[in-house]
């Protein structure tokens, strides 16, 4: 007898009345309709399955924290960055593995199991390193949890900040990262993303850099990243976060800038809920969008992702885990409503970030890991229509999350008794 044997399913690329059969934490085999014994039946009645969403950019140890000591005033990152030093002194082990434990249960029932994870390294205790690398041993039979040593404070501004960055790594974090735009100037940015880069490279790591997250045009660290990577041979294991300066910058830099993008094999990854509420706040009339150019970057074929980035914290007072909520953020804010690109926004937030994390056996096919997600939705568009609901999360074979669908009961004579917002004409 197998584990699962998921019939009827509709798949991301089109195919449908599909079935799926799992068996020992692996798909076995995708057909039309499989023969076969299995413990569990699901039943997908035509509807979307695809393979689980994947957060590309989070911070799991500032997550959950909203409103503590205070809220974020001006709504600026940088308010957001002294709320959370003031925050981070008090911050214990316990209470950081107990609200990363609560965020990763949110993030299951909305289907995301695997995230990246910035861990700031500025303290020196490195408490909420050792914290996230306890959550990520803790969660790992259910979510996969990718931590990148990130130096919020700086890495040349802060005094210790190489020899902390270094110990995180040391402990097993799995990326490096920076903030090269909050060193105190261009030329110590360009410095610390150099650095980065040959550290990445000295200890075969990823490098994933908070990079531009400013309003100021002339913020180019993603070119220092880009020549670095090229020079480095780091191709296809770097990724610039966030870029929202290049929202900003002169046309005819940004027509150099992205093919130098594409030519190093650096992924970008935009945050949109947290880009269009941070950046721009300078601005009167008009306010400018803050999120980096995603419909350029993937016409000139650099892997764009959508990220988190925050959930109730001193950057951001909403979320809930929701990546299909991330996916229509970037759709609106890119106006990406072609057909195509709405596509593009639901592989921002499934196969484009598991190739940025490097994932093992990711998608709906013979070998792959039997990871997927049952969505309330008859495909990728109509999922981000209606934040489908995860009707049933399935990880390495079995069903560890369910939702009920999401219907309204009417009671309006000569009109039908549910809607459920998919279509006309429904019972
Ligand atoms: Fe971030």
């Amino acid at each position: 007898m197998r584990d699962l044997l998921i019939r009827d399913a509709t798949l991301a690329d089109g195919r449908t009345g599909v079935d799926i059969l799992c068996d020992r934490g692996r798909i076995v085999e995708v057909a039309p309709r499989i023969e076969a014994v299995a413990g569990r039946v699901v039943d997908a009645q035509r509807l979307l399955v695809s393979p689980p969403f994947v957060d590309a950019h989070f911070h799991m140890d500032s997550t959950l924290t909203f409103g503590m000591p205070r809220v974020n005033a001006s709504g600026t990152l940088l308010e957001g960055i002294a709320l959370w030093g003031e925050l981070k002194p008090t911050l214990t082990h316990d209470a950081i593995v107990g609200r990363a434990l609560a965020y990763c249960d949110w993030a299951v029932g909305k289907g995301l199991l695997a995230i990246r994870s910035h861990v700031d390294t500025s303290d020196p205790r490195l408490t909420a390193v050792e914290a996230l690398i306890d959550v990520r041993a803790r969660v790992a039979p259910y979510l996969d949890l990718q931590l990148v040593a990130f130096p919020q404070d700086g890495l040349l501004r802060s005094p210790g900040a190489v020899d902390n960055l270094k110990r995180a790594l040391d402990l097993g974090v799995d990326v490096v990262g920076g903030i090269p735009h909050f060193e105190r100037t261009m030329a110590d940015g360009a410095a610390s993303v150099r650095m980065l880069c040959e550290l990445a490279a000295e200890r075969g790591l990823r490098v994933d850099l908070h990079c531009d997250e400013t309003d100021d045009p002339l913020s180019r660290h993603v070119e220092s990243l880009a020549f670095e990577v090229r020079r480095l041979g780091l191709q296809g294991r770097a990724a610039g976060s966030h870029l929202t300066s290049m929202h900003s910058m002169d046309n005819y830099y940004v027509s150099k800038l992205i093919p130098l993008m594409r030519e190093a094999g650096v992924a970008a990854i935009a945050n949109p809920l947290i880009n269009i509420t941070l950046q721009g706040r300078h601005d009167t009339y008009p306010k400018r969008r803050g999120m980096t150019r995603v419909p350029e970057l993937l016409a000139a074929g650099v892997p764009v992702a959508f990220g988190h980035d925050c959930v109730m914290d001193p950057w951001y007072p909403l979320g809930s885990g929701d990546m299909l909520e991330v996916a229509a953020m970037g759709l609106h804010v890119a106006q990406m409503t072609g057909t195509e690109a709405m596509r593009a926004c639901f592989d921002a937030v499934t196969t484009i970030p598991a190739r940025i994390l490097g994932l093992d056996g990711y998608g709906v096919a013979p070998g792959c890991r039997a990871d997927l997600v049952l969505l309330d939705a008859r495909d990728p568009v109509e999922a981000i229509r209606l934040r489908a609901a995860r009707l049933a999360v399935v990880r390495a074979g079995r069903v560890i999350a369910t939702s009920p669908p999401s219907r309204a009961a009417l009671d309006i004579p000569g009109r039908p008794a549910f809607v459920d917002f998919k279509g006309v004409g429904l019972e």
